[in-house]
């Protein structure tokens, strides 16, 4: 997509799949892209090849707080909203999460109400909990299994809304499991980097639960070109107030995941670990992706070539700390 003449705002721009936005942007001729990100999760090692670029702009701040972030709407005509908190916070800190995923979404669209911009929203699979085989459309009922999946479900209802009821020109992507270079590899979450990381490092990949439970692995760079589609959308005026599901055909358990990255990278005879189950963890989150597919989605690369391009990347990175 041109992106020529036009200014974006990236919250959560330093973050894993913010940053990869911000690149985008600037890769299709954006005038400039400024970055917002209070870096409780973001790091600067995902932004710093942009230092220098006259045409990125990194704001250290909060999208909880609007006095930061009106300015920055303002300057804007196209957003992607990114920022949140992750799940694992939503366990021991409910109310950031809550205050994040719901008031940073709620001041962007405040700021955004009565104009003209553009967003395409972040969302996530855990808005729908689990299902057993069935693969959840978009208008699946809502039955979160945490509270991130409750505060990021309750964003997508202020987004819905403002697009209805003020005419606010936003759509949701909802993504659901995200794979790639820059993903976090010491936390709890991004099941395939932190596998890469301990495999890498010649310890066994930790298991939480049986290995049985399903993801749906997308390529960053996948995720990335489906916000353009979107946005594309919001210009044509066809997704404006719609959520659309977004994730490749890939289905893999934990277990095979585990047993592949060893197979492929780790140390013969090395085996996987198994931990207890995580509370709320959602088993088999299979989306319906032909909405999205409808719009021109489609995966750019297979898992096993995502999967080697990730391992170079925590490769180079455990070498970076070394
Ligand atoms: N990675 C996935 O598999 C996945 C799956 C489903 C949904 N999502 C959604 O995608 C979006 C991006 O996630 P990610 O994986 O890149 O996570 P990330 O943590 O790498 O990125 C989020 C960024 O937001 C920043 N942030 C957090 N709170 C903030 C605040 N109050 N103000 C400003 N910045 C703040 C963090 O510092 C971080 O840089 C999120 O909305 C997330 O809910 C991600």
């Amino acid at each position: 997509m041109d992106l020529k003449g036009s200014h974006v705002l990236v919250t959560g721009g330093a973050g894993f799949i913010g940053s990869h936005l911000v690149d985008a942007c600037l890769q299709q001729g954006a005038d400039d892209v400024v970055a917002l990100d209070n870096f409780v999760n973001g790091s600067m090692k995902n932004i710093r090849h942009l230092r220098g670029n006259r045409r990125f702009r990194l704001e250290s701040g909060d999208v909880r707080d609007i006095d930061t972030l009106r300015p920055l709407v303002d300057g804007a005509d196209i957003i992607f909203n990114e920022a949140a908190s992750k799940l694992v916070v939503s366990r021991t800190r409910p109310r950031i999460d809550m205050d994040t995923n719901i008031r940073g979404a709620f001041n962007v669209l405040e700021c955004m109400k009565g104009t003209n911009k553009l967003m395409v929203h972040a969302s996530t699979g855990s808005v729908l909990g689990n299902t057993e085989d069935v693969a959840m459309r978009e208008d699946h009922p809502q039955n979160p299994t945490t509270l991130y999946g409750i505060s990021k479900g309750t964003a997508e209802r202020y987004v819905r809304f403002y697009a209805e009821e003020f005419g606010v020109r936003s759509c949701i992507v909802r993504y659901f499991h995200v794979f790639g270079p820059r993903q976090e590899y010491g936390g709890e979450a991004g099941v395939v980097s932190i596998f890469l990381g301990r495999v890498l490092k010649g310890r066994s990949p930790v298991i939480f639960g049986t290995g049985e439970q399903i993801r749906c692995l997308t390529y960053v760079r996948d995720d990335v070109a489906a916000n353009f589609l979107l946005l594309d959308g919001l210009v044509k005026g066809n997704t404006t107030g719609e959520v659309f599901n977004c994730a490749s055909h890939t289905r893999i358990s934990v277990l095979a995941l585990a047993e592949m990255i060893i197979r492929k990278y780790g140390p013969a005879g090395m085996k996987p670990e198994f931990g207890p189950a995580r509370p709320g963890e959602n088993l088999r989150p299979i989306p319906d992706t032909t909405k999205i597919e409808a719009m021109g989605f489609r995966e750019s690369l297979t898992f096993e070539e995502g999967l080697d391009l990730t391992k170079d990347w925590v490769r180079n990175d455990l070498d970076d700390r070394s």
